[in-house]
């Protein structure tokens, strides 16, 4: 299956990504990841990355569609098929994306599009703690790794502080709208109500996903 997932910061993308991928092995392309493994490991493209990012705006699309074709090109993607969360993140993004895909020879064929009142995520993101060793998300409250755990094996993101927070926001409301019409407009977009239990919201997806299978 040849997958997007989509939805405002913090609405649960990660999150169900990885829940998506165990049950229907697809290959997970997250950018926000890709970005946060380049800033790690402090490549050229991470330092510029990250003076984005820090502040909650966007990485130009022209880097960023440079990464995700080169991902779509590879050889596990026409085995397994992809999940692209957190991209497109622009309208001129959605236009490479089919460019791309077209050049490819492969079809998308659905769009989850997780919906979440906006008041709900500052609370989601400040409380989100990432385990240092694999990189696993959980969160203080609604979702907290198994009791007694060590605090000093998590971490938050830089972006998860309250400036960066109110800033991405901002760019992903503004910039979101036009990218679900062009999908619906293709029929591909499936909405899921993100504000119940994560098991919840998998059971919701997982029924979709199974009829697209
Ligand atoms: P990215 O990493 O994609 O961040 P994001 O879109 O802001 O989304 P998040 O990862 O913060 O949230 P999520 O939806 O994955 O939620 P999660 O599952 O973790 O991008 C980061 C930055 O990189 C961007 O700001 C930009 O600068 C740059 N970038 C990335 N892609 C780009 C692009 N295409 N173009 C340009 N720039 C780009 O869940 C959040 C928390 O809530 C967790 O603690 C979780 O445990 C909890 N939670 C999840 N589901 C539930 C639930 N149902 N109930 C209660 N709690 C829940
Ligand atoms: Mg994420």
């Amino acid at each position: 299956m040849n997958l997007l997932i989509m939805g405002l910061p913090g609405a649960g993308k990660g999150t169900q990504a990885a829940k998506i991928v165990e049950k229907f092995d697809v290959v997970h392309i997250s950018t926000g990841d890709m970005f946060r493994a380049a800033m790690a490991n402090q490549t050229e493209m991470g330092l510029l990355a990250k003076s984005y990012i820090d502040k909650g705006d966007l990485v130009p699309d022209e880097v960023t569609n440079g990464i995700v074709k080169e991902r779509l090109a590879q050889e596990d993607i026409k085995e397994k098929g992809f999940l692209l969360d957190g991209y497109p993140r622009t309208i001129e993004q959605a236009h490479a994306l089919d460019e791309a895909l077209k050049n490819l020879g492969i079809t998308l064929e659905g769009v989850i599009n997780i919906e979440i009142d906006p008041a709900k995520l500052v609370e989601r993101l400040s409380g989100r703690i990432i385990h240092r060793e694999t990189g696993e998300t959980f969160h203080k409250v609604f979702n907290p790794p198994a009791e007694g755990y060590d605090e000093k094996d998590y971490y938050q993101r830089e972006d998860d502080k309250p400036e960066s927070v109110k800033r991405r926001l901002e760019v992903n409301i503004a910039q979101g709208q036009p990218i679900i019409d062009h999908y619906r407009a293709a029929g591909l977009v499936h909405d899921i109500e993100g504000d119940q239990d994560i098991e919840v919201v998998f059971a919701d997806i997982e029924k979709v996903l199974s009829k697209l299978q």
